[in-house]
């Protein structure tokens, strides 16, 4: 695996791979969700790129840019093994130059649910991603469904700007006991860890809830009667999977989405449901 650190490096290495290119971006703290992500673009793909850069834009002040997890050498020897053939790891200066002032707004599909709680968070993404698609110019571009607003947000962007890569959606990984993988599982203490795979259990006595019939307002009191008491629920909804506009009733190529506090950690999760 080649090793991208400055924007120089990294076009010299895109300009002589062989296509179709498949990108991973990332922010490290690597689990199997994102290597799942770089199985199936291996699979796909002739060459892969990931990157791992802790993107500053899409932190808001007091949300947790300075103890988000960081292991690059175990991030770069998991990529390795994984097959990726190349590791675009920019500094910040690279990505944001001084006086750096463009950004990617990603209007209404942004601003409910994850938008609404943290509202410069996918302005941020839109704007990374943006940046990246420009400067590795892949094919595909592989998205873990755990983030599924960001999923939503990146396809509409990739869609609106016309960039020249297709969106792969890859499904979320799941621990034995059914919490999705995240990097910021490493914050739950063993407590909040117990009680965190009942955010799943919620969203599937929803949905199991809504599939019977049940209005939305009973399918939410069947679901929180599942929910551990030490989860703090902001969120449990149905959405459309394309436009994250609100539904009131279950039906194909939707997202029954929840987030949920455990102590200072906030989950997302969700469940896509492609066909009833
Ligand atoms: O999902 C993530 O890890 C990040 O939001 C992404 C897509 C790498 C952009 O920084």
């Amino acid at each position: 695996m080649q090793l991208a650190a400055t924007i120089a490096q990294a076009d010299a290495l895109f300009e002589i791979l062989p296509r179709p290119v498949g990108f991973i971006p990332t922010m490290g703290a690597l689990h199997d969700g994102h290597l799942a992500l770089v199985r199936r673009a291996r699979e796909e793909c002739v060459a892969v790129v990931a990157s791992v850069f802790v993107n500053p834009l899409q932190f808001a002040a007091g949300e947790d840019l300075e103890r988000y997890p960081r292991d690059f050498e175990g991030d770069r020897e998991k990529l390795a093994r994984a097959g990726v053939d190349v590791l675009f790891a920019p500094p910040n200066d690279a990505m944001y130059p001084p006086g750096f002032s463009t950004a990617i707004d990603a209007g209404a599909i942004g601003a409910g649910f994850e938008g609404a709680a943290r509202p410069t968070h996918f302005r941020g993404v839109a704007t990374v991603v943006g940046k990246l698609l420009h400067l590795v110019k892949p094919d595909r571009l592989y998205l873990g469904q755990k983030d599924a607003q960001q999923t939503a947000v990146v396809r509409r962007m990739v869609r609106d700007l016309a960039y020249d890569a297709r969106v792969v959606v890859v499904p979320t990984v799941r621990e034995a006991d059914g919490l999705a993988l995240s990097s910021r599982n490493a914050y739950l203490n063993l407590t909040e860890r117990a009680a965190a795979p009942s955010l799943h259990s919620s969203m599937l006595a929803f949905r199991d809830a809504l599939a019977q019939g049940a209005s939305k307002a009973q399918a939410y009191e069947r679901a929180k009667a599942v929910l551990d008491p030490l989860a703090h629920l902001h969120y449990l909804d149905i959405v459309d999977a394309q436009t994250f506009e609100p539904l009131e009733t279950l039906r194909d190529d939707a997202f029954v989405i929840a987030a949920a506090n455990f102590g200072a950690t906030r989950l997302l999760d969700n469940l896509w449901i492609e066909s009833l």
